[in-house]
């Protein structure tokens, strides 16, 4: 496996293993309008990481700070997790660690103290996931949309060590 940063040249494949896993993860039904911000990945490529297995990108992450017009709930300081993704066939096998580990290096070298994400609450696996990776929740932070209030995103908070 390879930890890289994304290319413009990965965007339409990053955009169909996310589209791919969130679908897998039954959090994604088909014909959903969130499929349209998943698959557009430009302006989110200089923020995204991905995982190459035998030279095929398997699996993106994307890691924004609190400026930045992807991001929704970071602070100052903070740093945001978004569209994480691992090709279904590969899931178990260590894809997911790695690409949150690399967004969270890529923060902490940036000189966030803290990383932040939200999860559906309708996806057990990812909030698994992130409990077994050190995430946090924060209920005082969780959120839905207006037009929705039945869907939920569950807030995280990961605190980073200290730069040195
Ligand atoms: C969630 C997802 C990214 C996990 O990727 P993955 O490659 O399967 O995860 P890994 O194999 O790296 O697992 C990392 C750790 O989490 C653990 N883990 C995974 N799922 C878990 C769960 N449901 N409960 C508890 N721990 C879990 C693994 O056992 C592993 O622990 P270890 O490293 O100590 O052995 C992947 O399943 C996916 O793409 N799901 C669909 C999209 C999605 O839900 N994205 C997140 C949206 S916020």
């Amino acid at each position: 496996m390879l930890i890289r940063p994304a290319h413009l040249d990965d965007a339409v494949t990053i955009g169909n293993i996310t589209v791919a896993a969130y679908q897998d993860g039954g959090h994604l039904s088909a014909g959903s309008p969130y499929e349209a911000t998943l698959r557009d990945v430009g302006p989110r490529v200089d923020f995204t990481v991905v995982a190459e297995v035998d030279f095929d990108v398997a699996g993106a992450a994307t890691i924004t700070p609190n400026t930045h017009q992807l991001t929704g709930i970071a602070r100052e300081d903070e740093w945001e997790i978004r569209f994480v993704a691992v090709s279904q066939p590969l899931w178990g096998t260590g894809l997911g660690r790695a690409l949150i580990e690399a967004c969270e290096q890529r923060a902490h070298d940036a000189g966030a103290t803290a990383v932040v994400l939200r999860v559906i609450d309708i996806n057990e696996r990812g909030l698994g996931f992130y409990g077994r990776l050190g995430y946090v929740r924060t209920p005082e932070r969780d959120w839905s949309p207006e037009t929705d209030p039945s869907i939920r995103l569950l807030a995280f908070r990961k605190a980073l060590p200290a730069a040195t």
